[in-house]
C-alpha cells in the first residue's frame, strides 16, 4: 500500500478495457464452473473423454478371466487417468489465465474506492496518511533497507479502529495532544499496537516538581504533582495506595501500597510458590544477572529490589485503572508501555533473566501464550533465567497444556512448584504454577 494509492487525482484509465477483461472473467468463470460440475458430477463422458464405469461380471473360480478383466480395466483406467490429467492441465491454464485477467482488471481499475482506501473503511485523514507513511527514502539513498521507502510501524488491528485512530490522530500540529491517555491504550488493547505517532505535545501536569532523588525514590510515594489524573477514577496517590483496604476489583489492587505487602515481596521464601530473588540469584555466578525484564510488573517492585542489587530490570505495564507506568518512572526505574501481545523490543539472546508474576497466566489464548513464550525464550541469552511467578491455571490445565507447551520450547527446569490456590479456588481446582527455568547454554 504505497502513499501514492491515495491520489485521487488518477483517473481510471483503461475503463474499456477493464470492463472487457470483466466480460472474459465471466466468460470463464462460467466455463470452468460447467467444467467442474462435469467433472464431479460423475457424468459418463466429458468433451469426449470416456470415464470407465464398469462392474465386473467375473465369478472367482473363473481366475484367468478375472485376470484378463484386470488387465483390461487397467488399461482403460490409465487411458482414463491420462485424460484427466490432460484435462486438469488445460483447467490450471484456464485458472492462471482468469488470475492474470483478474489482476489486470484491478490494476487497471482505477475509480474502485477498494483501492484508494486499502484496508481502510473510507479515505484516511490527512494526519492519519501522514503517521501511517510509507515515505519515500531521498533519491540515490540506498541503506540496507531492501526498500526505497520508510513506512512508520502501525499495529496490523488499527485499520479496524479509523474513527478512534483519526481521533487520536486530531490535534493541531506543534500544540496540545488530545489528552486522555486511557482512550489511546484500549486503542493498543484492541491490536493498534504499536500506535503511530503524532506530531503534537502532551500536556505538561501542573505545578510539576522534580522527582524524589535515587535511591529514597524507590521507596517514596510520588508527588500528586507528577500527572495528569483526568482518566483515571482515584485523583491522587493517597487514594491509589488506599484502594487495597476498600472493595473493589482493580488490577494489582495494593501495588501502590509501598508500605504493605509490596515491602515484602520477593525477599523471604514464605511458601514453595514464593521464590525470594536473592535465592534465584544466589543459582547463577555472582554478579552475572545484569539486566532484565519484568513482563507486567506492576508498580515496578520487582525492579527496585532488583536496582538494590545493582541489577537493570526494564518493567512493562499497562495502565489499567491506574497511572502504572508513571509511578514506575517516578521510583527511578524503567517503564515500557507495552501489552503482553506486543513482540519483545529486545535483541536475541541478551537478557539474563525475564519474570513475570500473575499476567502471563491462563487467560492468554493458547497459540498467543506459546509465541510469548517463545519470545522470552529468545530475548533471554543461553544460560539465563525465565522466572515464571504465579502462572494461574485450573488443574487439568496444567498437565493437558502448559507443561507440554513449555517441553516444546525446551527450557531446562530449575525450580518447579505447582500447588492449589487455597483460597476460594480450592474448590474450583485453581492452581498456581511458580518456575524458574534456565535457557539452555548449547
Ligand atoms: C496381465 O498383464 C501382465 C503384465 O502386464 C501379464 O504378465 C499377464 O500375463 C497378463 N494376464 C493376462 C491374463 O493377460
Ligand atoms: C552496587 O554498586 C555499588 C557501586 O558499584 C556498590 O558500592 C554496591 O556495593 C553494590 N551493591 C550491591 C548490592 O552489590
Ligand atoms: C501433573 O503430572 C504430574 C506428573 O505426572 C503429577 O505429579 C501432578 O500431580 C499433575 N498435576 C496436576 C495438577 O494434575
Amino acid at each position: 500500500m504505497g502513499s501514492k494509492d491515495y491520489d485521487s487525482s488518477r483517473k481510471p484509465s483503461h475503463q474499456h478495457a477493464a470492463t472487457r477483461s470483466k466480460i472474459k472473467i465471466l466468460l470463464l468463470l462460467v466455463l470452468t464452473n460447467a467444467l467442474s460440475i462435469f467433472l464431479f458430477s460423475g457424468s459418463g463422458s466429458v468433451f469426449g473423454v470416456k470415464f470407465w464405469r464398469y462392474t465386473p461380471s467375473v465369478h472367482v473360480w473363473d481366475s484367468e478371466k478375472l485376470m484378463l478383466e484386470l488387465n483390461t480395466t487397467r488399461a482403460r483406467l490409465s487411458d482414463s487417468q491420462s485424460q484427466l490429467s490432460a484435462l486438469r492441465n488445460q483447467l490450471s491454464t484456464a485458472n492462471s489465465l482468469l488470475e492474470t485477467l483478474i489482476a489486470d482488471a484491478k490494476s487497471s481499475d482505477q475509480g474502485s474506492n477498494n483501492k484508494q482506501t486499502g484496508m481502510w473503511a473510507r479515505e484516511p485523514s490527512e494526519e492519519l496518511k501522514l503517521a501511517m507513511g510509507p515515505h519515500k527514502l531521498p533519491l540515490g539513498f540506498t541503506p540496507n533497507l531492501g526498500s526505497d521507502e520508510l513506512f512508520p510501524t502501525l499495529g496490523q488491528a488499527c485499520h479496524k479502529f479509523q474513527d478512534e485512530l483519526e481521533k487520536y490522530l486530531d490535534y493541531p500540529v506543534g500544540g496540545e495532544c488530545f489528552s486522555d491517555d486511557i482512550f489511546a491504550q484500549r486503542l493498543m488493547l484492541k491490536g493498534c499496537e504499536p500506535l503511530p505517532r503524532r506530531r503534537c505535545k502532551p500536556p505538561t501536569p501542573a505545578g510539576y516538581v522534580e522527582p524524589h532523588p535515587y535511591p529514597e525514590s524507590l521507596w517514596s510515594i510520588p508527588p500528586d504533582t507528577s500527572i495528569t489524573w483526568d482518566p483515571y477514577t482515584c485523583k491522587n496517590y493517597a487514594c491509589l495506595v488506599d484502594r487495597g483496604n476498600h472493595p473493589g476489583s482493580y488490577d494489582c489492587k495494593d501495588c501502590f501500597n509501598l508500605f504493605g505487602r509490596e515491602k515484602d515481596r520477593w525477599m523471604r521464601e514464605t511458601s514453595e510458590l514464593d521464590y525470594s530473588i536473592d535465592a534465584v540469584l544466589a543459582l547463577k555466578p555472582k554478579g552475572t544477572i545484569r539486566i532484565g525484564l519484568d513482563i507486567g510488573g506492576g508498580s515496578g517492585t520487582f525492579a527496585a529490589r532488583m536496582s538494590e542489587r545493582n541489577i537493570t530490570i526494564v518493567t512493562t505495564s499497562m495502565n489499567f485503572d491506574g497511572p502504572f507506568n508513571s509511578f514506575i518512572a517516578a521510583r527511578g526505574l524503567i517503564s515500557m508501555h507495552l501489552s503482553v501481545a506486543h513482540r519483545l523490543p529486545f535483541f536475541d539472546n541478551t537478557l539474563d533473566i525475564v519474570h513475570s508474576m500473575h499476567v502471563l497466566s491462563n487467560w492468554i489464548p493458547d497459540v498467543m501464550l506459546e509465541f510469548a513464550l517463545y519470545d522470552i525464550y529468545r530475548v533471554l541469552r543461553p544460560g539465563g533465567l525465565f522466572w515464571l511467578d504465579h502462572f494461574f491455571c485450573i488443574g487439568t490445565q496444567l498437565n493437558s497444556t502448559y507443561v507440554p507447551i513449555f517441553d516444546r520450547i525446551g527450557f531446562k527446569q530449575l525450580r518447579w512448584n505447582a500447588g492449589r490456590k487455597l483460597d476460594r479456588g480450592f474448590e474450583m481446582n485453581e492452581w498456581y504454577l511458580s518456575a524458574l527455568l534456565e535457557k539452555p547454554m548449547n
